[in-house]
């Protein structure tokens, strides 16, 4: 087992680190933005349903619906059709609307999900075409849908899913780039562009894991919080969904992850200066929007972390701490967005005492419903 782990103390921090090359992997073959080449063999022969469907549903469970919120907002940014993200567990009993002009994602680290098999089942018998994204090769998932692309990020252990969450990010962020390219809803200079941004998500991946012992010594800080908020929004928001489902896994501390602009309608009643307020305030479109409610929770005396786009002032000024990542497309920000939230709740489980890669009462795979 020491060998597996790389000489890692863990299987989730050696997962979390392989994110550069994982997330390579998974773009290798596919995507060269040098000559404008983007292919994902898998949907080939399904590219024309995809292009004229009337509507694209997402089905996931876990960490992978996760992944499917942000393909919410990159399939209807780039190619402009309605998604919806369905959890695989509600959407197989709702006896939901569905035809023929429905595409179907179905996201699945394993391929095995019970509730997530079912709902594809279901969507089939309605005569959906169904595409899934799957890391495991040959798994029940893959073996049921049309089509679909695997994730390539290797075998995942932790239980905590981490590498294939980035991996199944960037496999949807090559669909909705594709997509629109061929719907024409995404200009070609602007699909140039995108392309050979995309191509350097590896490398500032791999920068923003430099922000590792930094966070070692926020999580010294904040270890025995008894409660956290992470607060995101725009295609941070279903980031902040994600940092607090990696430290309630692993941790076993209680987190919510709201849309920063949703706090005032609950979440707001919280703070005090015993509640650590994860932001992640990346200058994008929302930036000031964030900027307002970080100053919000300091004036109710939350602790404010926050993460940052390299070079920041204004927050720099604000928060009680700031992880720097680099800057990158907005629609490309989870993929960098996340990884310092992995390590926050990766540190703070160890310095706990936590079984990091084997968490009390979760599984890998749920195979029941
Ligand atoms: C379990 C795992 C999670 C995972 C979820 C969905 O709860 O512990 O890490 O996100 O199942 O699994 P899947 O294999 O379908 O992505």
């Amino acid at each position: 087992e020491a060998i597996e782990k790389g000489g890692y103390e863990h299987f989730m921090l050696k997962e979390i680190n392989e994110q550069p090359r994982s997330i390579a992997d998974c773009m290798r073959g596919r995507l060269d933005a040098q000559n404008g080449r983007l292919v994902l063999g898998g949907l080939r022969d399904y590219m024309n349903k995809f292009q004229n469907a009337d509507r694209i549903i997402i089905t996931a469970c876990g960490t992978s619906w996760h992944a499917g919120l942000v393909a919410e907002y990159l399939f209807e940014e780039f190619a402009r059709i309605p998604v919806e993200v369905e959890y695989a567990s509600e959407f197989r009993y709702r006896n939901p609307v569905l035809s023929d002009k429905d595409f179907i994602i179905a996201i699945s680290q394993s391929g095995e999900t019970a509730d997530t098999l079912a709902a594809i089942e279901l969507a089939k018998s309605k005569g959906a075409t169904i595409f899934g994204v799957c890391n495991v090769v040959g798994s029940s998932i893959p073996r049921t849908t049309h089509a679909g692309s695997y994730t390539h990020a290797g075998p995942e252990i932790g239980v905590a899913s981490t590498k294939a969450f980035t991996a199944q990010i960037s496999v949807l962020t090559m669909m909705a780039l594709k997509l629109g390219y061929k719907r024409g809803t995404l200009p070609e200079n602007r699909y140039m562009q995108l392309l050979s941004e995309l191509e350097t998500i590896p490398s500032k991946v791999e920068r923003a894991l430099k922000m590792n012992d930094k966070i070692h010594e926020i999580a010294k800080e904040y270890k025995d919080a008894r409660n956290f908020l992470y607060l995101g929004r725009g295609y941070n928001f279903p980031v902040a969904l994600e940092g607090a489902l990696k430290l309630k896994e692993i941790s076993y501390i209680h987190a919510e992850g709201y849309p920063a602009a949703e706090m005032k309608h609950g979440p707001i009643a919280l703070i005090d200066e015993e509640m650590p307020v994860v932001f992640i305030a990346t200058k994008d479109s929302s930036y000031e929007k964030v900027v307002s409610n970080i100053q919000e929770v300091k004036a109710r005396k939350g602790k404010i972390i926050a993460v940052v786009t390299e070079g920041d002032t204004v927050v720099k000024n604000m928060a009680d701490h700031v992880i720097e990542i680099p800057a990158t497309e907005e629609a490309f920000v989870p993929l960098i967005s996340v990884i310092p939230l992995q390590q926050l709740s990766y540190h703070i489980a160890v310095m706990r005492g936590c079984n990091v890669d084997q968490p009390r009462n979760l599984a890998k795979s749920v195979t029941v419903e």
